[in-house]
């Protein structure tokens, strides 16, 4: 299905027109940091260790809550200067907290099985997206307008994690309402990218990119729309993971969902170790776990694997860089070596429609005929609707409250109006996809065109998150997995995709490759 030469003509005359605006943009804006400041590097070996062997050291009282909590707060003290990941703390809250988990379990008689079973992250730090509601804590989403809102109650996974004894360390970044790929607000300010301070660190979960690839975190709290886990963990080298849909709950985020955009987000763990996926997940799904199948053994050799290298010539893409390119070529590699198996290469000439899908997606009205809310709205609450074109001129001339980001995407919103007929293709798409994954295929695909850009610079090409956002589209389960560093010392990635409530194949997959590959590197050494 070609579009038509009009449509052709419109877009280029758009993407023109934004690029214009854009190099104005730029050129206007002030300068990120002149030089990049490598981060110290990891000191303290407590930051080495992953949340399930903290979980399991504080349980045999091999070490202390305490001194696992304190190790992140000075390193967050430490590292968060340079990066504006966390942009509100609790760490006396989370100290006390953490020395009545010591007290806890110097007075537990069950034994360690008890508490294991009981509390498995007890005593651990984590840390959460702002836009998720943490008792006590900013609940904002980065919006000017909505300052000073403070959430009364914790979000049902953030009370999940807590329930199952993890610690809260603070709140981190989002983009304006969550809506773009760069972690910048005129809240918060911007954050940055741990493995270079002129890079962006993504989003929308990009605070929690940021602080978990800096080592100011262990375990964390994101969601995804269009690649808000997998976009941040990829820029920062990282694990993120996208559940299927409807398996952890997403409610008391901003923004709310409407329409049917619930069935396009995922709340979901991001973490620097791959063994960490799994048990986050365990505890995040809370009634849900059963739905999935976490405890099933996953022997990798039986599995069938593919490798899909681009999504085709889509419209204001990007094509996939080489050293990208090369990595998942590696990947194929290793797993024909290591597990013998055959990976084959595939190709779906629909995902160059993939922005189209999720357009409509975004779009579509519940199963009442309510229309979701406008984005234009939802920047302007509690205030009336803004009008995009006049926020562009005072964005201009630097005096408006909100991003270039959530200006451009609010217009886009009002000018976009993408073909009904693209859900004829999802649904082609989605049998197809269903038909080559089944229960036991995993499938490989770039996380984004090139890695992490510098900032301002994703605005160009936005179509470049056409990559993660097909698959909420198809609302498959998805690991983006560390790839080690390129050339210039900046994570490298893939996602691995498996079928519907197959999690358990893509986390399997996700611990194989960091074995593989190394996973997560300390930012702050050579
Ligand atoms: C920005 O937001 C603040 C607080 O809501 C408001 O007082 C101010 O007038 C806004 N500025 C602009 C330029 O809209």
């Amino acid at each position: 299905m070609a579009l038509s030469l009009v449509e052709r003509l419109l877009g280029l005359l758009y993407a023109a027109v934004i690029d214009a605006l854009l190099w104005l943009f730029c050129a206007l804006s002030p300068r990120g940091p002149e030089s990049n400041k490598r981060l110290p590097p990891v000191r303290d070996p407590l930051l080495l260790e992953s949340a399930t062997q903290l979980a399991q050291k504080i349980r045999r009282r091999e070490v202390s809550s305490v001194e696992v909590v304190q190790a992140y707060i000075d390193r967050i003290q430490e590292v968060n200067p340079l990066i504006n990941a966390m942009v509100q703390d609790r760490f006396s809250s989370a100290l006390q907290e953490a020395s009545q988990v010591d007290k806890l379990i110097e007075e537990e008689s069950g034994g360690e099985e008890v508490l294991e079973d009981r509390l498995p992250l007890l005593g651990v730090p984590l840390s959460v997206k702002e836009s998720f509601a943490v008792q006590g804590m900013a609940q904002t989403g980065g919006s000017v307008s909505k300052k000073g809102r403070v959430a009364t109650v914790d979000a049902p996974v953030v009370a999940l994690l807590k329930r199952a004894g993890a610690i809260p360390l603070g709140v981190t970044n989002v983009p304006e309402l969550c809506m773009w790929i760069e972690s910048h607000n005129h809240l918060y300010g911007m954050t940055k990218n741990p493995y270079g301070q002129d890079r962006i660190a993504g989003g929308s979960s990009g605070g929690e990119g940021s602080i978990l690839g800096g080592a100011c975190s262990v375990v964390g709290v994101g969601s995804d729309i269009g690649g808000s886990i997998r976009l941040p963990s990829f820029f920062c080298g990282i694990f993120g993971h996208k559940p299927t849909p409807g398996i952890v709950p997403n409610e008391n985020q901003l923004p709310p969902t409407s329409g049917r955009q619930g069935e396009l987000l995922s709340t979901g763990p991001m973490c620097r170790y791959a063994e960490d996926l799994l048990p986050m997940l365990k505890i995040m799904a809370g009634a849900n776990v059963d739905k999935l199948s976490l405890n099933k053994k996953v022997d990798l050799k039986k599995l069938r694997f593919f490798t899909l290298p681009s999504c085709g010539d889509a419209l204001f893409t990007n094509s996939v860089s080489e050293d990208l390119k090369q990595a998942q070529r590696k990947v194929v590699e290793r797993l024909e070596t290591d597990l013998g198996v055959k990976v084959e290469e595939v190709h779906f000439p629909e995902l160059k429609h993939s922005y189209d899908m999720w357009f409509v997606c975004m779009g579509l009205p519940d199963h009442d005929g309510n229309l979701p809310t406008s984005f234009s709205t939802l920047l302007g609450e509690p205030g009336p609707p803004v009008w995009p074109l006049w926020e562009l001129l005072k964005a201009v001339v630097g005096k408006s409250n909100h991003t270039m980001a959530s200006i451009l995407f609010g217009l886009l919103s009002k000018l976009m109006n993408p073909p009904l007929s693209a859900l004829k293709i999802k649904e082609k798409l989605q049998q197809d996809f269903e038909e080559l994954l089944g229960t036991d295929g995993v499938l490989l695909y770039p996380t984004f065109p090139r890695v992490a850009p510098k900032h301002h610079h994703a605005l160009f090409k936005i179509y470049d998150l056409i990559y993660t956002a097909i698959l909420n589209v198809l609302g498959l389960p998805v690991t983006q997995c560390p790839l080690g560093l390129n050339q210039d010392g900046l994570p490298l990635g893939v996602q691995v995709v498996a079928g519907k409530l197959q999690d358990h194949l893509t986390i399997a997959t996700a611990q194989y490759l960091e074995k593989a590959f190394g996973g997560w590197r300390d930012p702050g050494a050579n």
